[in-house]
Formats: structure tokens, C-alpha cells, sequence
């Protein structure tokens, strides 16, 4: 089955789909976008993912491109047009196009894209054996939090963690704490057995998987502490992993390549891997 996006109102060929030269996306990063995950033709948290997509449309004081009832068709229809089940839906929303100046333009109309991708997940490997990652200085903007397409702290973080032979990237603020990885929320296990990881500020994206999961802890009686932690405090910690829509609940086994714990993925994390994943099949029709 050929690749199909979604672009302003038209489905395309995927190798053929584009926006305009001067979209404002392209010249400003001035666009805002979201990740889905689907499960049995049905996208996971979805209307986690319209309330946090609606928050950013606000906080850039851009316009909704449609209505959410609109929104949520168009996504099922790209999803069924790539005739996927498992895998992922990208939604980006740009000011739209006009004249390069740095004014938000008068008449644009804002434009939307999508597109879908089948996929299951990080490998098998990595989930079981779990990753490693490193600690990069956080050079973002101060507004992490809204999920806008200015990635590119982000993408040369994610580059230069590979090129290291790590999974991810965890950035530190000027205060030497963890503030997330480049893709994804970050978790340790502390001694005591309490969960940590930041609390959504503006110094993160609140991601959908950590609210997914915190409901979760709630519910299986871990005991959850949103606050900073250190780097030293992470290389110390009894547990570590970390949480996005394309991971769920990763493993980490190795911070600037110091074992954390035994190195080897650790009980809490696997157990909560496990019942995030119940959680998505759930919603995904399984039984
Ligand atoms: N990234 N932090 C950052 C900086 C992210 O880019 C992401 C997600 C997350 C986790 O959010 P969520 O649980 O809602 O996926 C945290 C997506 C997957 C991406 O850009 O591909």
C-alpha cells in the first residue's frame, strides 16, 4: 500500500505531499505538532494529545486548523488510507504561509499536515536489555513545554547521543538537574522506591505517556515525587527509564555510561512497562 499525508484538505501521494516555500513552519519553526500512537486503528490518549495540541495552538496564539469532531476524522482517515493499525500519526499545525517577515501575517490561514507510519515500538532488544544514555547541557528555548517544531537542541542532543553509542539524551539545566531527553520524559527510581521525575513546568513537555503513567502509579500504589533530580542522583538512582509515545516505558541502564543499579532494567520499571503496555492495548480492542 502506497504511503498517503494529509495536506490542507488533500490526501497525496506521501513522495509527492508539500507545503509552501514560505510557510512559517519551514522559515520560523513557528508550527506546533503532536505524535499519536495507534493500536488497533485506534490512537492512544488521543484526546490527551487535542488538549496538550490546543494548549500550544493557545500559547503561540495561533488559530485551531479545524474543529476537534473535524480533526479526529481526518486523523482516522490517514490512518486508514495507510492502512495502519499499529503505529504512529504525526499532526503538525503551522502560523501557515506568507511573505517572510517576522509579523504573524493578517490573512494566513494556518496549515495542517499529517502523516502515518506503521511501527510497534523500540526492538525487543532494547526493551529487555535496556539503554544507555547521555547528560547534554539543555540549550532549548524557555518554552520546552509547548510542543512546537523547534527541535533542532533536540535533534543534534539525539545525534550526538548516538554517535556516543547511547539511546538518548538526557539534557541538564544551568542548575546541573535533569530536565528530559531530546524525545522523551525522564524517570529514576530513587533507593526508597519513589518514582521522580521533573514536574511539568516550562522546563519540559508534559508528556502524554507520564500523565498516562502517573494515573497508573496512582493506581498501583507507587509512590510518585514530580521534582528535580541530578545527574549524580540519576547515576545513583536504584532504577532509571524513560517515557514517550514512540518508547512507552524504556529502560535505562546506563547514564554517561555509569551503571544504574545493577545495570540491567529494574523491577519497578518493568512492571510499569507492562502495565503501560496493558493500559495502550486496552484502548487499541485487545482483551
Ligand atoms: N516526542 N519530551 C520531549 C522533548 C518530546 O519530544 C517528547 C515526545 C516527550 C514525550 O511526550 P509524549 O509522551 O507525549 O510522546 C517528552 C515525540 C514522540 C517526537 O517528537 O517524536
Amino acid at each position: 500500500m502506497s504511503r498517503i499525508a494529509y495536506v490542507n484538505g488533500r490526501y497525496l501521494p506521501h513522495a509527492s505531499a508539500s507545503v509552501h516555500i514560505e510557510d512559517r513552519g519551514f522559515q520560523f519553526a513557528d508550527a506546533v505538532y503532536e505524535v499519536i500512537a495507534a493500536r488497533g486503528g485506534r490512537l492512544v490518549d488521543e484526546d490527551m494529545h487535542l488538549a496538550r495540541l490546543h494548549r500550544s495552538l493557545k500559547a503561540l496564539k495561533m488559530a485551531a486548523p479545524m474543529g476537534d469532531a473535524a480533526l479526529k476524522l481526518v486523523m482516522q482517515e490517514v490512518l486508514r488510507r495507510n492502512g495502519i493499525a499499529d503505529g504512529f500519526l504525526y499532526l503538525q499545525v503551522s502560523r501557515g504561509s506568507a511573505p517572510r517577515d517576522f509579523h504573524f501575517p493578517k490573512r494566513a490561514e494556518p496549515s495542517l499536515v499529517m502523516t502515518a507510519r506503521r511501527h510497534r515500538g523500540p526492538a525487543a532488544k532494547l526493551v529487555e536489555e535496556g539503554v544507555g544514555v547521555i547528560t547534554i547541557p539543555d540549550i532549548r528555548w524557555a518554552r520546552p513545554d509547548i510542543k512546537s517544531v523547534s527541535l533542532l537542541p533536540n535533534a543534534l542532543g539525539k545525534q550526538q547521543a548516538k554517535e556516543a553509542g547511547a539511546y538518548e539524551a538526557w539534557q541538564v539545566d544551568r542548575d546541573g538537574y535533569v530536565t528530559e531527553g531530546t524525545s522523551s520524559n525522564a524517570w529514576i527510581v530513587t533507593a526508597a522506591g519513589e518514582l521522580v521525575t521533573r514536574q511539568a513546568d516550562s522546563g519540559i513537555l508534559n508528556g502524554v505517556t507520564r500523565l498516562g503513567l502517573i494515573g497508573l502509579m496512582q493506581r498501583e500504589g507507587l509512590k510518585l515525587v514530580e521534582r528535580p533530580f541530578s545527574v549524580a542522583e540519576a547515576k545513583a538512582a536504584r532504577e532509571a527509564f524513560l517515557t514517550s509515545t514512540t518508547n512507552f516505558v524504556l529502560p535505562v541502564i546506563t547514564v554517561d555510561g555509569t551503571p544504574v543499579g545493577n545495570g540491567h532494567p529494574g523491577s519497578i520499571t518493568t512492571r510499569l512497562r507492562e502495565a503501560y503496555e496493558a493500559y495502550v492495548a486496552l484502548q487499541g480492542g485487545a482483551r
